[in-house]
């Protein structure tokens, strides 16, 4: 088979070294890629995330004969990619649009899971600024206040205010000068809810589900989870919270699942490909705090080295609608990625810098997973804010941080920033 991948990212090189893993791949392509999927596949230099480009993918996946394109990234599913290749004739793995839009509304997901009886924190929609000050004015003033921007923010769109004033400033930013451009027309206000966060993923067909190895991601830049949030700075699987074992809350997550599949069914939304449900656990029940309409980053770079079944047997499976006849394996043990960014990242960066050590990483349990790179003259150089991801696996998690952090030790480039603690929480349970 032929197949494309849409996307950049490291969960994108983890996407493509898992389908090279299956005797059924002939040629791979990725699109545009990084410097890692170039070492493995063929790149195809088209940017994903322009509607305007969509005819000229069409073009390459017919001129190449593609059998199926599998889309990594958020922003093409919301701009109807995957209707625009099905109304081409053409096989992709991907919710319809509407399906995306689970993702790119908030307003949208939140009366979703209003409609269906997901279990998810309470919440005021606005659209006009002088409504939400005067709602925030009727807060306490020192009570924690979630403001969501509606649109897709690149991960930017969620704000945790320690205080009315702070919400207020938010407000402002979002609404009156617009820092987040169009995501912010309209807002959410919600509920503050603490406990600890899972990201649970699933394939589905639309029919049927079958739910992945939870995972954890850590979202801030530093160490105790300090600094601002990023698009995720590492992720363990299986999360190994003892809360999960609890067959009760994973009988109620299921139960969640369960009930989101039955509402897309019912919305007419055909949904085909991974759903990603982010969950926050208070006094052992789980909320949904949001919804991606596509594998994680970094938690596909933990999750998918744990997979024993062929993702090409689960994409075809997802394309015919036949997903409920599979079963998914997956394998023992645990596994650890931690992102390697640029410093400075999420903020101001510089890239352009020189990456070595990586012929070192004994990669029998360690996987190198590329985002931020490209490979000039046979080097690697950095070239984003997340530049690579390794994940090791191993028996216990232990074993795993341990692989992981002494193969993260052998990588330099210059401004190289990596948290130390990823997986804290497993080790504490
Ligand atoms: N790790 C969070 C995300 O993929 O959106």
């Amino acid at each position: 088979m032929e197949v494309l991948v849409m996307g950049s990212g490291g969960r994108e090189h983890a996407i493509c070294q898992q389908f090279l893993k299956s005797s059924k791949i002939g040629k791979l392509y990725c699109a545009p890629g990084n410097g890692g999927t170039s070492q493995i596949a063929t790149n195809v230099s088209i940017s994903v995330n322009e509607a305007s480009n969509f005819n000229k993918l069409v073009d390459f996946v017919k001129e190449n004969r593609v059998d199926f394109t599998f889309v990594g990234p958020e922003i093409p599913l919301s701009l109807g990619v995957v209707d625009y290749f099905e109304a081409n004739g053409l096989k992709i793995v991907g919710p319809s649009k509407n399906g995306a839009r689970l993702e790119s509304s908030k307003i949208y997901s939140k009366e979703f899971m209003r409609k269906y009886g997901v279990p998810t924190a309470k919440y005021n929609c606005f659209s006009d600024v002088n409504d939400v000050l005067k709602f925030l004015d009727s807060c306490e003033k020192s009570q924690k206040i979630v403001l969501k921007a509606d649109g897709l923010a690149a991960g930017k769109g969620v704000y945790i205010c320690s205080s009315r004033e702070e919400a207020k400033d938010v407000v402002n930013q979002i609404m009156n000068y617009r820092i987040l451009g169009s995501a912010g027309v309209n807002i959410i206000i919600e509920e503050y809810i603490e406990g600890p966060e899972l990201s649970c993923l699933v394939f589905t067909d639309g029919i049927s589900y079958s739910i992945m190895p939870a995972s954890q991601d850590h979202k801030r830049v530093n160490d105790n989870d300090q600094g601002p949030n990023t698009g995720g700075m590492g992720a363990y699987a299986p999360a190994s919270l003892t809360m999960l074992n609890d067959y009760d809350l994973s009988k109620r997550i299921e139960v969640i699942i369960h009930k989101i599949i039955n509402g897309m069914k019912n919305e007419g939304i055909d949904y085909k490909g991974v759903l990603y449900v982010g969950l926050i656990i208070k006094d052992f029940s789980p909320y949904v705090l949001e919804f991606n309409c596509r594998f994680g980053d970094p938690e596909t770079q933990a999750i998918l080295p744990l997979l024993d079944t062929d993702l090409t047997d689960i994409c075809v499976a997802i394309l015919n609608k036949k997903l409920g006849a599979l079963k998914i394996n997956w394998k023992k043990g645990f596994s650890v990625s931690v992102v390697l960014a640029s410093s400075g990242y999420p903020g101001r960066f510089e890239t352009g810098f020189e990456i070595s050590g990586l012929e070192n990483i004994n990669t029998e349990d360690t996987m190198i997973f590329h985002a931020g790179t490209k490979f000039e003259t046979g080097k690697f150089f950095t070239c984003g804010g997340r530049v690579l991801s390794i994940t090791s696996r191993a028996d216990n998690v232990r074993a795993a941080i341990n692989k992981v952090y002494s193969s993260v030790r052998n990588i330099y480039f210059k401004n190289m920033h990596y948290r130390k603690d990823i997986a804290w929480m497993a080790l504490n349970e």
